[in-house]
């Protein structure tokens, strides 16, 4: 007979790998990358650095930052052929959907970095591994430049090598930039530096589970970072922040959400931007963003919907429901109201989520590739289904 299947909450706390890039304590918490402490890296840090600390293991010297940037901004442009899947997309695609694919079409182009066609030993050497880093780094801002301005029917700002990281992503992001020395406010570029830092790696996420899996099976680098990418593009992952803009809309007003709230707890709604699996504290990163969109708004103006944000967030933290399940802002309950600010599109939150976590991916990748083990990805699972039993000829059927 049928075994009653029932769900293991135990195989949820699997250990599924070891590694050594990001630390996290969800009750305390924590996070650490490389053992730095998040709140140092977000003050003193830039998005590259960090990016380098993350995947080769420790903060660069001055020549290597350099060099690293350099490698990095000589590909802030990409392979001519994503022009035409470019083209093709509607102006209403939605950017993760045309991101993810995009990313699968890279692989495409660059061949040698399949294993399937050059043997599984071309990442032994860390030349070619860094090679599709620098690569995958510096391309993706301008992708995601290029999917705006396609949706808007702009042309492209070609990137301009000569601004730094984040500030080339803006300068090629702005529908009014017309000559090439424009420079975007200092204290946005700053924001938007820590917002990078802030998304560049978290553990043994949702999406990082997924390029590991994806990787460990040697399929190339840029099929496996589509894959991840679209990991991130659900609501109850990095498509949360796209999530909370909305559910912030559709309550309109502070007067609207007692009865929300009171949805939650009918279960009728998720308070989008509240919770996480590991976090059962305040998400430490939720605390830098809060901190970031003041001083945002001090710049840009006021985005209206952060009033509610913060009235939801204090009824919800003085209220039992949320208490008892250890409920807490995350990383995206914050984020999408300075996108806003910045005259982001909602549908493109999930994508400034992208840009930096492609370092997380990427160094959970160098790091697979070098584990000893470097096994492929097979968790096993609880089988709760049917004892053996014989087939049963359809004339036989009920
Ligand atoms: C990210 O893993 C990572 O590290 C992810 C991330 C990263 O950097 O990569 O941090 C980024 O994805 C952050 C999470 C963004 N997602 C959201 O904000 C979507 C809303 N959150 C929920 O979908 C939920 O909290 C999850 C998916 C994030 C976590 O789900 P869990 O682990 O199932 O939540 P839980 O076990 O802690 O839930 C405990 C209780 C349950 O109620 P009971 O059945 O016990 O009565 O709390 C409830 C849940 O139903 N609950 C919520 C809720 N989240 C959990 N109720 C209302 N609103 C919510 N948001």
């Amino acid at each position: 007979g049928e075994v009653t299947r029932s769900y293991d909450p135990a195989y949820m706390n699997t250990v599924a790998c070891i590694s050594k890039i990001s630390y996290i304590d969800g009750d305390k918490g924590i996070l650490e990358y490389r053992g730095i402490p998040i709140a140092q890296l977000a003050e003193k840090s830039s998005f590259l650095e960090t990016a380098f600390l993350v995947i080769f293991g420790e903060l660069p010297n001055p020549k290597q930052l350099k060099t690293f940037t350099k490698k990095v901004m000589t590909h802030s442009s990409y392979h001519d052929g994503l022009e035409k899947f470019i083209s093709a997309f509607r102006h209403d695609s939605h950017p993760m959907g045309m991101m993810s694919t995009l990313m699968a079409a890279m692989s495409t182009f660059y061949p040698e970095a399949n294993p399937a066609y050059v043997g599984a030993n071309i990442y032994k050497d860390k030349k070619e591994r860094n090679k599709h880093i620098y690569r995958i780094l510096g391309s993706a801002p301008a992708i995601a430049a290029a999917c705006y301005r396609h949706k808007l029917g702009l042309p492209l700002n070609k990137p301009n090598e000569n601004l730094g990281y984040v500030e080339n992503f803006l300068f090629m992001m702005d529908k009014h930039v017309t000559d090439t020395d424009y420079k975007p406010h200092p204290s946005i570029t700053k924001a938007l530096e820590i917002l990078f830092i802030l998304h560049a790696e978290h553990e043994l996420n949702c999406s990082t589970a997924a390029i590991r899996h994806m990787s460990s099976s040697q399929s190339d680098i840029y099929t496996s970072l589509a894959g991840a990418i679209t990991a991130l593009y659900g609501p109850r992952h990095g498509g949360a922040n796209e999530a909370v803009l909305r559910m912030l809309e559709q309550i309109g007003s502070k007067d609207k959400i007692p009865q929300f709230i009171q949805d939650v707890k009918d279960r009728k709604k998720l308070l989008m931007g509240f919770g996480h699996r590991v976090y059962k504290n305040y998400d430490p990163r939720a605390v830098i963003v809060k901190r970031t969109a003041e001083e945002v708004f001090s710049i840009v103006g006021k985005e209206p919907m952060i009033e509610i944000a913060m009235e939801l967030e204090r009824i919800a933290l003085s209220d039992e429901y949320f208490i008892k399940r250890k409920l807490y802002p995350n990383v995206d309950f914050y984020s999408g109201v300075i996108y806003k600010a910045l005259g982001i599109p909602t549908e493109f939150f999930t994508v400034l989520f992208t840009l930096p976590r492609i370092a997380g991916w990427l160094a959970h990748w160098y790091e697979f590739l070098d584990d000893p083990v470097n096994n492929i990805v097979r968790p096993r699972q609880i089988y709760k289904g049917y004892t053996k039993r014989d087939y049963v000829p359809m004339d036989q059927r009920k």
